[in-house]
C-alpha cells in the first residue's frame, strides 16, 4: 500500500512539498489548509502534471483535518511567513495559536505519524506542536538544520568552485541569527575547510563572510522577494527528512530535535545532528564542542529557551 503524507498548510512551501513528493513518488498527498480553494486548486494542478511527469501519487486538497487520518508523515507549514524587516521571532504570537490548533488535530487523527514542523519561529513552534499533539518526542521534529546546512554547503561550493556533491557541512543551534555553523566539520571531498584555508584555497575572512551570509540566508531571500520568504530549499529540506524516515535511510540530518540531557540540555528542542530512521529520531549525535563553539551554542540555546517559554505562555492566555 502507498504511504500517505499530509501537508498542513498549502501555501508556497506546502505546494512545493506536494510537487516534490509527486516527482519522487514518495507517497499519496493530502493538502490541508483553511484556504480550501487553494488546496483543491493546487492539488488539481499538481495531479495534472502527473500525466507529463509520469508519477502515480494521488494528490487531494481539503480544509477538513479529518484527512489527517492514516497519514504516515505530516509536514506542518500552517501560519504566517515573515516579511522584509521582520525576524522569525516576530511571528511567535500568531503562529503559536495556529500550531497549537494543528497539534490538537494531529492528536485526534494521526497520533502515530512522524511529524515535521517548518512553521517559524521554528524551535519554539516544534515544541508547541509536540505538546499539543502529545506525540512522542522522537516522532516530532523541526526542519531547520538541513536548510541552514544546505545554504552553507552551497556558498562553500561556490567559493571553492567545486561540485555541491562534494561539499559536506552542518549547522548547530536554533534556526535564527544565533545558529552555529561548524566550519571545523565542513569538508570538500573529506578535506576539512580549515585545511583548505591553510592550502590557500580561501581565507579565514572569506569563510567568516560565508558564515554570516548563512546566518542571514532566509533574510537575504526575503529582502529580494519582498512579498514572500524562501520556499524551494525549505521544502527540499523537509523532504530529505521525510524520505529518511519512510525509507529507513538512517541519514544523519541536522534538525530541531528534543534534547533529553544531550549537550547538557533537557526538555528543549534545539538544532543538532540526528539519525532519522523508521523510529523517527533514533539518536541525537553528540559532538565535543570547542570552548568558542560551546559559547555560541549555549547562547543559541538561551535564545531558543526564551522564545519557547514565551510561546508556551502565549498559548495559555
Ligand atoms: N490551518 C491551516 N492552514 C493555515 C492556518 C490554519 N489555522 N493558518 C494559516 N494557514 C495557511 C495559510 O492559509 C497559507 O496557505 O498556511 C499557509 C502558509 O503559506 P504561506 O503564507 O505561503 O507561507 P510559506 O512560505 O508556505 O511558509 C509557511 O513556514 O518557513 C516557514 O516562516 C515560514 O512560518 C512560515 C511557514
Amino acid at each position: 500500500m502507498r504511504k500517505k503524507i499530509a501537508l498542513v498548510g498549502a501555501g508556497n512551501i506546502g505546494g512545493t512539498l506536494a510537487h516534490l513528493i509527486g516527482l519522487k513518488e514518495l507517497a499519496d498527498v493530502v493538502l490541508i489548509d483553511i484556504a480550501e480553494g487553494m488546496t483543491k486548486g493546487k492539488a488539481l494542478d499538481l495531479a495534472q502534471s502527473s500525466s507529463i511527469e509520469s508519477f502515480n501519487s494521488n494528490i487531494n486538497g481539503s480544509k477538513n483535518f479529518k484527512n489527517l487520518k492514516d497519514a504516515d508523515v505530516v509536514i506542518v507549514t500552517a501560519g504566517f511567513q515573515r516579511r522584509p524587516g521582520m525576524t522569525r521571532d516576530d511571528l511567535v504570537e500568531k503562529n503559536s495559536i495556529i500550531i497549537q490548533k494543528v497539534g490538537k488535530e494531529i492528536r485526534k487523527y494521526c497520533s502515530r505519524a512522524f511529524v515535521i514542523c517548518i512553521t517559524n519561529p521554528l524551535d519554539a513552534m516544534v515544541s508547541i506542536l509536540q505538546k499539543s499533539s502529545n506525540l512522542k518526542t522522537n516522532m516530532c521534529v523541526g526542519m531547520a538544520g538541513v536548510l541552514d546546512s544546505a545554504r552553507l554547503k552551497y556558498f562553500l561550493s561556490k567559493e571553492f568552485n567545486v561540485s555541491i556533491e562534494d561539499v559536506s557541512a552542518f549547522v548547530l543551534g536554533g534556526h535564527g541569527d544565533s545558529m552555529v555553523p561548524l566550519v571545523r566539520y565542513a569538508t570538500v571531498s573529506g578535506i576539512p575547510v580549515p585545511e583548505l584555508i591553510s592550502l590557500k584555497w580561501t581565507t579565514k575572512k572569506r569563510i567568516n563572510e560565508i558564515v554570516d551570509r548563512t546566518r542571514d540566508g532566509g533574510g537575504e531571500i526575503n529582502r529580494l522577494m519582498q512579498t514572500s520568504s524562501a520556499f524551494y530549499a525549505p521544502a527540499s529540506s523537509a523532504i530529505a527528512m521525510a524520505e529518511s524516515y519512510l525509507k529507513d535511510q538512517r541519514r544523519i540530518l541536522p534538525c530541531a530535535a528534543y534534547l533529553n540531557g544531550e549537550y547538557n540540555v533537557r526538555g528543549l528542542y534545539v538544532g543538532v545532528p540526528a539519525i532519522i530512521g523508521k523510529k523517527g529520531v533514533e539518536k541525537v549525535v553528540e559532538l565535543k564542542l570547542k570552548a568558542e563553539e560551546k559559547k555560541l551554542f549555549n547562547n543559541s540555546i538561551k535564545t531558543v529557551k526564551t522564545l519557547t517559554n514565551l510561546a508556551q505562555k502565549l498559548i495559555k492566555k
